[in-house]
């Protein structure tokens, strides 16, 4: 049991704060499910990027899905080993392209054909070759939030299987790059298994027609994307679907690489808060906390559902309130009509499941400084980012006044 008191009083709200021992577990958990295959677990760091939470899981032997040149750095500084870092993403630039080269790390994942231009380009003049994998957008409709969905033709990521054949041929009778996987990401938060099942036999008929013309590859990247329970959705076994997945690879020799985040961070992490104020407009209540949409942005941009604990003496009844920020948006809360005790300025609010895409969607919006992070691991607590103060806040721009 997490003491959020005791954590409240020692690093001050709003926190977020980690149970490593929980990622541990997930860990385990969807690593096992792959056992009896060659298997990478790549942590995607986007879920939560703090060098703590990443070194923590290359201690369990993970690697490192990555974004931008900047993750990869992450990556590197947090002790993942080059060859265990995937480089995604549909707009790279040069000078990203060029250090991931030079970092020669497993691949770089390749999302169009004008990108593949730019990597043998930068390939050749580095005088080196480049290990590439193709994300193939498979036009499978993953069920999940619009926002969160990437495997449609109407979303922006990967090619087509015509564009992806090229792409391959076009690698393969280059000195410069070296064509070893493919991959594909439909969207994340699944909670059905079909449409996973469904793109992963697309993809995995691509590498036995690519066999075919003699080009063969080495890694299966499935992505990310495990949903989690939020509130009350019924998600996937890890077991179900690494089955659905390996049983699409009959008779192929591939290592299969997976991109969890969410699965990992979502429900190890807590972001708590302290009650500044009850209010009413009319009838309509509210519950004014200290945190806000720049600490946690997923109830304002995708209406997501983050359940709400309150840790008070209060003894009243129950009543509907919605639960917002001190940001100046109407958009700013953490929960519509969530059922709460009347509250006392300092009790404090846990909002659950906040370890994924919270600290690190966070801003600075309003000037305000982003919270501070703690890891918990066997049972003991320890700061893992401090909190952000206003000289950090102006730092770069006060030489310019
Ligand atoms: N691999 C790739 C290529 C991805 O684009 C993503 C997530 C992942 C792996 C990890 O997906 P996960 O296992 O976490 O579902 N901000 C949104 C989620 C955006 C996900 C972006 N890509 C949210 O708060 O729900």
């Amino acid at each position: 049991m997490i003491n959020f008191r005791e954590l409240a009083s020692k690093y001050k709200t709003p926190l977020y704060i980690y149970d490593l021992d929980y990622m541990t577990k997930q860990y385990e958990e969807l690593k096992e499910a792959f056992k009896g295959r060659k298997s990478l677990l790549a942590y995607a760091i986007k879920s939560n990027s703090n060098l703590s939470v990443i070194n923590h899981f290359a201690g369990l032997g993970s690697g490192a899905d990555c974004v931008s040149i900047g993750e990869v750095r992450r990556a590197f500084l947090a002790g993942i080993p080059s060859y265990k870092i995937i480089f995604s993403g549909v707009g790279k630039s040069d000078e990203e392209i060029r250090e991931a080269i030079e970092k020669d790390i497993l691949y770089i994942n390749v999302e169009s054909e004008a990108e593949l231009g730019r990597v043998e380009l930068i390939a050749k003049e580095l005088g080196s070759v480049c290990r590439i994998s193709v994300r193939v957008n498979p036009n499978i409709d993953p069920l999940t939030h619009p926002y969160i969905s990437t495997g449609l033709h109407d979303n922006k990521f990967g090619v087509d299987i015509d564009t992806a054949k090229r792409m391959y041929i076009c690698a393969n009778n280059s000195e410069h790059l070296d064509p070893v996987g493919i991959h594909f990401h439909i969207g994340s938060q699944l909670t059905e298994l079909k449409p996973i099942y469904e793109s992963a036999e697309i993809v995995a008929d691509m590498v036995r027609s690519l066999q075919n013309i003699k080009i063969e590859l080495k890694f299966f990247d499935i992505g990310g994307g495990l949903g989690v329970t939020y509130k009350d959705e019924a998600t996937i076994k890890p077991y179900d679907y690494a089955q659905a997945i390996l049983g699409t690879l009959r008779g192929l020799d591939l290592t299969v690489i997976c991109e969890p985040g969410r699965f990992l961070t979502a429900n190890a992490g807590y972001f708590l808060t302290k009650v500044l104020y009850e209010k009413k407009n009319g009838a309509k209540r509210f519950v004014v906390i200290d945190g806000g949409m720049n600490d946690l942005l997923r109830p304002s941009l995708y209406k997501a559902y983050h359940k709400i604990e309150a840790i008070t003496e209060s003894k009243s009844s129950l009543s509907e309130a919605d639960v917002v920020g001190p940001v100046c948006e109407s958009g700013d809360f953490f929960a519509k009509d969530c059922l709460l005790p009347i509250l006392e300025h300092n009790d404090l609010l846990v909002v659950h499941s906040a370890g994924a895409y919270g600290f690190g969607m966070g801003s600075n919006y309003n000037t305000r400084g982003r919270s501070a992070e703690v890891a918990i691991k066997g049972g003991a607590a320890k700061l893992i980012r401090r909190r952000e103060e206003f000289e950090d806040l102006v730092a770069l721009e006060k030489d310019f006044i």
